[in-house]
């Protein structure tokens, strides 16, 4: 693609589901963890690449509830993989100005991965340039009930409730609704991430595994997302209006 992006029509916060790291390796003959490893690669250049670019909110879905259901030794290695790399790359997220930022039932996650990441969180929180969101033990449906939860708890009235009340009661509140969500590996699903959020995000699939996902595959899918006209329920003609 030749096209070059629009600086003036950013969208201001992306979203990735990372997919198709045990296929890539399968593909290979390798362990579906080999894909996971060469995920980080795709991982540092994503991230780099949005900063360059000037977007403001990525998140990237790193492990949903779901995931806990693999395979044990799938699970640990990913939870070590996730421990070394937030370690090694808060250099990349303090170079790039980035601040790190969890969404989640982190309090599942093993405590050293609690302690790597809010030790990350605590250096990069003054950062301004963009914000990186790790969706970890993430996923839509538990944030919905945990929202809910939440608002029963502190007995919202029927007649205050309201989307406004709601979405102060997600994990996301403060950050914006995603405008662009990216799928990789050729799959077609939302697979529970961002239930709430995506309500009138447009969606980009491609056929790239995660692993070969580079910053220019993520400015083709910022090019495209810019081609399109975002209506939100009104016509063409109205919304100029
Ligand atoms: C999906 O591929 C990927 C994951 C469940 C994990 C993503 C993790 C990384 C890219 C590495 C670490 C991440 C960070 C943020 C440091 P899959 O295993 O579902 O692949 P498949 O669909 O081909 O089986």
């Amino acid at each position: 693609m030749t096209e070059i992006i629009d600086k003036n029509n950013l969208p201001l916060h992306i979203a990735i589901t990372m997919d198709g790291n045990g296929r890539w390796a399968k593909k290979q003959g390798k362990l579906r963890v080999f894909g996971h490893n060469h995920g980080v690669k795709a991982v540092r250049d994503t991230v780099e690449g949005a900063a360059e670019i000037g977007i403001k909110y990525l998140t990237l879905f790193a492990f949903s509830t779901e995931n806990w259901n693999r395979p044990d030794a799938e699970v640990s290695a990913l939870m070590s993989l996730l421990i070394s790399t937030i370690h090694k790359e808060t250099k990349t997220l303090m170079d790039n100005d980035i601040k790190l930022a969890t969404i989640g039932s982190t309090s599942k996650l093993p405590k050293k991965c609690q302690k790597e990441l809010s030790e990350a969180i605590e250096k990069t929180k003054e950062n301004l340039s963009m914000t990186l969101i790790l969706a970890l033990s993430y996923s839509g449906k538990w944030e919905i009930i945990n929202a809910v939860k939440q608002i029963i708890k502190n007995k919202i009235s029927f007649e205050d409730f309201s989307e406004d009340i709601f979405k102060q009661y997600l994990t996301t509140n403060n950050v914006p609704d995603p405008e662009l969500l990216i799928r990789t590996s050729g799959e077609h699903r939302i697979s529970n991430f961002m239930l709430w959020q995506i309500a009138y995000s447009e969606l980009y699939f491609t056929d790239k595994m995660w692993p070969d996902f580079r910053r220019e595959d993520l400015k083709d899918a910022i090019i495209n997302y810019q081609q399109r006209e975002r209506r939100f329920g009104r016509t063409a003609k109205t919304l100029h209006e």
